[in-house]
């Protein structure tokens, strides 16, 4: 019996350590699976706990308001180690870039335990871009012992900084497999979401938005929402609806700027399950987000992202999604293009999945069955 723990803090690695963490449960007999939250999120991270109806053996509830990263660093780094003292993991499992998965996998190692990391060698290639997940998950290849890379061009990244091919895994990324199973729950029943925007929707074309990331903070967040003011004034046949992160320095540009503005609906960040229903039902979807840019081309949506460079480059060479940056000329004109030109349109709207096919999870847990077998030999 393996004792694994996955450690994670935040929104999307709790989306995307959900279905491994179900996957790893259906083998009792193999592994003795426990969860520890740091809660670097707390609502929005419950928001997912909920959905996937996990439970968390350890919370350490360590987030506070505008938090620094340097101070949560330090909280993730103290609050650990009990746990790692009284779980003794062979293995800890961490996934992405954020504070969390740098610290955990750094303390990990300290401990002395294996690290597997999910959603190994995305790479930007700028170590400012996005700051600080650049450096963080760099940090996580260099402490982890297995690398569950979404794709080849991951494989190759990890491969050039010296990583032994031998510890690298290509699985898809598990954020598809999430997505798979929770499109097709709210296919099956919509959730109540769906009645009450349908009708606020009505025939308009709907353009989905969310944005978050550090880099744009101030002069970037301003472009964004001037962007997003434009465009629902140029296109009163449009609907921008926009879950707003809770961030605060995301909430004050955004409800400045945009909360009067009559074709904008700005609502709270949204359940996992009906954050899906909306991309399903979008037009366009306009985002800084890593795992949106991942689910977009699985839901055949065109995909504008706001951000200079990205790690995630198969969705922009499959062209789905298109770099914009955080400036407001950019934006406004992609968009215009995508709201006027069905050539263009039909172009970017293609399905396809790049980033996975829905079996990640499971490729995972074979793995790690399989090192356990050959290890014993
Ligand atoms: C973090 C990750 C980023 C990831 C993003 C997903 C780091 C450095 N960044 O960024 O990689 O893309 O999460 O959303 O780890 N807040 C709440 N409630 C919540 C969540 C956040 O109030 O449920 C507010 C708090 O004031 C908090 C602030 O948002 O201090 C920032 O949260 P934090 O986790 O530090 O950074 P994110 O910008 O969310
Ligand atoms: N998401 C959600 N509710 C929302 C907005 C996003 O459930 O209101 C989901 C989205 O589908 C994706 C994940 O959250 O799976 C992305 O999280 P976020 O953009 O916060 O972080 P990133 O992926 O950029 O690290």
């Amino acid at each position: 019996m393996k004792r694994i723990l996955f450690i994670f803090g935040t929104r999307p690695e709790a989306i995307k350590l959900a279905p491994v963490i179900m996957e790893f449960r259906r083998h009792p007999d193999s592994f003795d699976v426990k969860i520890c939250v740091t809660a670097q999120h707390r609502q929005m991270l419950d928001q997912v706990m909920e959905v996937f109806d996990l439970r968390a053996d350890f919370d350490l509830d360590l987030m506070q308001e505008k938090q620094s990263l340097l101070q949560l660093s330090g909280r993730v780094f103290s609050a650990l180690e009990s746990v790692l003292v009284e779980v003794k993991p062979d293995w800890v499992f961490i996934q992405g870039d954020t504070t969390t998965v740098m610290a955990a996998g750094v303390a990990a190692f300290y401990f002395g335990c294996k690290i597997a990391h999910v959603e190994a060698g995305l790479r930007s290639h700028n170590r400012f871009s996005p700051f600080p997940e650049e450096i963080n998950r760099r940090i996580a290849s260099v402490v982890a012992d297995l690398h569950f890379a979404p794709t080849e061009t991951a494989r190759k990244a990890l491969i050039a900084e010296g990583i032994d091919e031998k510890i690298i895994h290509v699985t898809g990324n598990t954020v598809i497999d999430a997505l798979l199973w929770v499109r097709e729950r709210v296919r099956q029943h919509p959730p109540q979401i769906a009645a009450e925007f349908d009708s606020i929707i009505g025939d308009r074309r709907m353009i989905l938005v969310t944005g978050h990331r550090r880099e744009s903070f101030g002069e970037g967040f301003e472009q964004i929402c001037l962007a997003l003011k434009d465009i629902a004034e140029e296109f009163n046949d449009v609907i921008i609806v926009y879950p707003v992160h809770l961030n605060p320095h995301v909430r004050e540009p955004v409800n400045r700027v945009l909360g009067a503005v009559k074709n904008v609906r700005l609502i709270e960040p949204l359940q996992y399950t009906d954050f899906v229903w909306m991309m399903d039902r979008s037009f366009l979807i306009i985002t800084d987000s890593g795992g949106v840019q991942e689910e977009a081309p699985s839901l055949g949506k065109p995909i504008l992202v706001m951000r200079d460079v990205t790690e995630r480059m198969e969705g922009v060479e499959a062209g789905t999604a298109k770099l914009v940056g955080a400036k407001r000329p950019r934006i406004v004109g992609e968009a215009r293009l995508l709201l006027t030109d069905t050539t263009a349109y039909e172009q970017m709207a293609k399905a396809g999945n790049p980033y996975g096919d829905g079996n990640a999870s499971q490729r995972i847990s074979n793995m790690i069955r399989q090192h356990h077998r050959s290890s014993r030999l």
